[in-house]
């Protein structure tokens, strides 16, 4: 595995190894778990070569955020990245990325605002910033993001089209621990009382998952039920249940007729956990797909 520490070394190995075939690209910001080996997994199965890049990104951190504390372990991840098959690790300073005098952000006008962006503000405008940077950097025939950060994964497909990157971008399935918690570098920072409290995000999923696939029903209900069992854990404060379109994130009111993302953000101590889930009735599952 080459690592670049500069984006002159990192232009000039890809110059080589884009003569090989398709890249795949797969931005991090290290602390690497399981879930991030299979975003890479999955674009060594799609590409002759595949990019990392490892980039705890300061500018998508609020001033009250985790920025300093967020886990950085870069020989363990230089090893996990090498035994999964990866060609270039790029793993530049905070100078390299953003030089003195550096001023331009992309940003995307509704939806980095609603949802997660209304409890972190700028948030989004520090991912879609990055990104646009790294993907004119690599310049990969295909990215790739976990479902997991499913409001991110929207407002980069969302850059992509609007701003004519001719990039894919790849949503890569939430990979879960065995008791069903999604794998997040912030779990590291649970207590083991929050970590097993923790569990509760995917156990309201899967009842709100298991009440939408019973039969016909509405946002109201569902929500209800989400809270009712989020409630059974009183160490976690519930941030955010939000119901949306699962593909523009608007709000749903009423019966529920299209497939619909359920976004959870619940705080255990200062680690603010997300999960979310994708649901449809099968009838409407199988509609949608068929039109
Ligand atoms: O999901 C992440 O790890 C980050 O938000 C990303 C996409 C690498 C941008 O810094």
């Amino acid at each position: 595995m080459i690592v670049c520490k500069t984006k002159a070394e990192l232009r000039s190995q890809l110059a080589r190894l884009r003569r090989e075939g398709d890249l795949g690209f797969v931005p991090t910001m290290g602390a690497l778990h399981d879930g991030h080996i299979e975003l890479v997994r999955q674009a060594r199965r799609e590409n002759a070569r595949v990019v990392v890049s490892i980039f705890v990104n300061p500018t998508q951190f609020g001033p009250n955020e985790d920025f300093e504390v967020y886990p950085r372990d870069v020989d363990g991840d230089r090893a996990k990245l090498e035994a999964a098959g990866v060609d270039v690790l790029f793993l530049p300073e905070v100078a390299e990325i953003y030089p003195e005098g550096s001023e331009t952000v992309v940003e995307t006008q509704h939806l980095a605002r609603i949802l997660v962006g209304k409890l972190r503000p700028g948030h989004f405008r520090g991912v879609t910033t990055v990104v646009a940077k790294l993907f004119n950097l690599v310049q990969p025939e295909r990215a790739y993001f976990g479902e997991k950060d499913y409001q991110q994964l929207q407002v980069i497909r969302r850059m992509v089209e609007d701003l004519d990157f001719p990039i894919e971008v790849v949503g890569v399935p939430t990979v879960r621990e065995a008791d069903g918690l999604a794998m997040s570098s912030r779990n590291m920072r649970l207590t083991p009382e929050d970590r097993a409290a923790a569990v509760v995000l995917n156990r309201a999923l899967d009842a709100a998952q298991a009440h939408v696939a019973e039969g016909p029903t509405n946002v109201t209900s569902l929500r209800r039920l989400v809270h009712e069992t989020l409630a059974e854990e009183p160490r976690g404060t519930v941030e955010a249940v939000d119901i949306r379109c699962a593909t523009t994130l608007n709000p749903v009111r009423g019966a529920i007729e299209k497939p619909v993302v359920i976004l959870l953000a619940v705080r255990f101590g200062d680690v603010l956990l997300i999960d979310q889930r994708v649901v449809a009735h099968p009838a409407v599952a199988w509609r949608n797909a068929a039109e």
